[in-house]
């Protein structure tokens, strides 16, 4: 089904080997604040409810204001939707004993400063297992118990944020590029929870994430592969670039990402399976069928909370 919207109708066209745009956080680019202890404000904590298999929400009091605020750009909306959907996934799901996979991104931040808090108000023995290089930094920041999967190959809970939601729980995520680390964390892990702005809540993959479904490649091949997955699947395939450095994104796994910008709604558990199998591609940032449950922070101060009917 060709959809219409804002993708390109370059169908079958690869731009892989040519300079791309400004790339993913994980290079400095993407828009994205992911920031560290003391680059977000704290805020007074919120309610929120949900309901099995539907959205449900709740909608909360605002935080304290005086008479010098300003009305909230969007941005400021969104970052505080992020820090809702964090703290409720923590409240609701960490517990004590707990093995825990820590996502990457800006909106892990928040889940992460609230476990830190828990630990220290209830004495909780967590261990953490990072996705990324900036996951490993936000666990150490925090104080909080640095493990790998050597140790702990079995996890009890994930949290993560993702790009995008779709109305059957489908993501896309590596929006920083931490897609592969991400997905492995989160597939060995019991129950995988996600935590989202409502910015991030789509009917269909591709109707509010422009920026494509990442692709992490060896390098050596990211001609081949950025060829093979226009041919099979059309629109354009982008070699994601650096921002503060010459050259491309280079992964904490040391590859390259593709950005496919995808331009029909598609099969994606058949479409993830057949790009997987391309030779040279290391993961997908399609996550099928893996989460359990999202918590979206919302902009009126409530978080909707949306899982699988069968859950
Ligand atoms: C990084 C990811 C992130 O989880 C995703 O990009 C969401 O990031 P943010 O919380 O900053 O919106 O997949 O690879």
């Amino acid at each position: 089904m060709q959809r219409p919207g804002p993708f390109s109708t370059l169908y079958g066209r690869v731009l892989a080997p040519l300079p791309g745009r400004a790339g993913g956080a994980a290079s400095g680019g993407g828009g994205n604040s992911w920031g560290l202890p003391g680059s977000h404000v704290q805020l007074p904590g919120r309610a929120l409810s949900g309901t099995r298999g539907s959205a449900g929400s709740t909608s909360t009091s605002g935080g304290a204001c005086s008479s010098v605020c300003s009305v909230p750009s969007t941005m400021s909306k969104a970052e505080e939707a992020k820090k809702l959907a964090g703290r409720a996934a923590v409240e609701n799901h960490v517990r004590n004993n707990q093995v825990l996979g820590i996502g990457s991104g800006s909106t892990i931040v928040h889940a992460v400063q609230r476990i830190a808090e828990r630990v220290k108000q209830e004495n909780l023995n967590l261990v953490c297992i990072p996705t990324s290089f900036q996951a490993r930094q936000l666990i150490l920041q925090y104080g909080l118990t640095l493990s790998d999967l050597d140790r702990h190959p079995e996890i009890d809970l994930a949290i993560d944020g993702a790009d995008e939601v779709d109305a059957d729980l489908n993501l896309i995520k590596g929006g920083g590029g931490c897609l592969t680390q991400e997905k492995i964390v989160a597939g060995y892990a019991s129950r995988f929870i996600v935590i989202a702005d409502f910015r991030k809540d789509s009917k269909n993959l591709g109707d509010q994430w422009h920026k494509g479904i990442p692709i992490e490649v060896i390098p050596m091949a990211y001609v081949p592969v950025s060829r093979a997955v226009g041919q099979k699947f059309g629109g354009v395939v982008e070699l994601r670039m650096a921002v503060n450095k010459a050259g491309p994104v280079v992964t904490d796994n040391g590859n390259f990402i593709l950005d496919w910008k995808f331009d029909r709604v598609h099969k994606w558990s058949e479409v993830n399976t057949a790009i997987k199998m391309i030779p040279g591609v290391v993961d997908t940032g399609l996550f099928i069928n893996m989460a359990e449950r999202v918590y979206f922070g919302m902009q009126d101060g409530s978080v909707n909370m949306r899982e699988k009917p069968f859950c």
